[in-house]
């Protein structure tokens, strides 16, 4: 079943409600975690949702990916703006990607504006907030059906 997704989250986002809410809102990370295992059981998707603070984990954890997931949600966060390691990773993966940010990261600080994986990945959702997540969680399961 083409139905096994991973969605990843980069350093800080443990923090959510507790960190910058004005930026992220007020939602904690455990809640949610829930929100997005309950919208991927409605879809019928199989999810993983994981975080990590350390850039090396999530190097190994997207190359792992690729063989037991058929598509990736990423918010990775700060290393968005600065990791060739994760950009270099996830082109390995060579399956549906979807880059996720909370907030509009180009209506904050400029070394923000960039993100050195945007143009390699599939499509992305920025600024919606946490609903982000779960607009993503669909868009990804359609992504799939297609391709079945
Ligand atoms: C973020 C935006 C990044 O610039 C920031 O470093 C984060 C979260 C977002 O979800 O809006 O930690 O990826």
């Amino acid at each position: 079943m083409n139905n096994k997704i991973i969605i990843i989250n980069g350093p800080n986002l443990n923090l959510l409600g507790e960190r910058e809410q004005s930026q992220y809102g007020d939602i904690t990370f455990d809640e949610l975690r829930e929100n997005c295992m309950k919208k991927s059981k409605e879809l019928g998707l199989e999810t993983e949702f994981i975080q990590s603070n350390v850039e090396g984990e999530l190097v190994n954890l997207i190359q792992n990916s690729r063989k037991k997931y058929n598509g990736m949600i990423i918010n990775a966060a700060a290393f968005t703006h600065t990791s060739v390691a994760i950009r270099d990773a996830l082109e390995v993966f060579k399956k549906p990607i979807i880059e996720l940010h909370i907030s509009n990261i180009y209506k904050r600080e400029e070394f923000r504006h960039k993100s050195l994986i945007s143009d390699i990945v599939t499509g992305g959702i920025f600024g919606l907030g946490i609903n982000g997540y779960i607009l993503a969680i669909i868009s990804m399961q359609k992504i799939l059906k297609n391709e079945n």
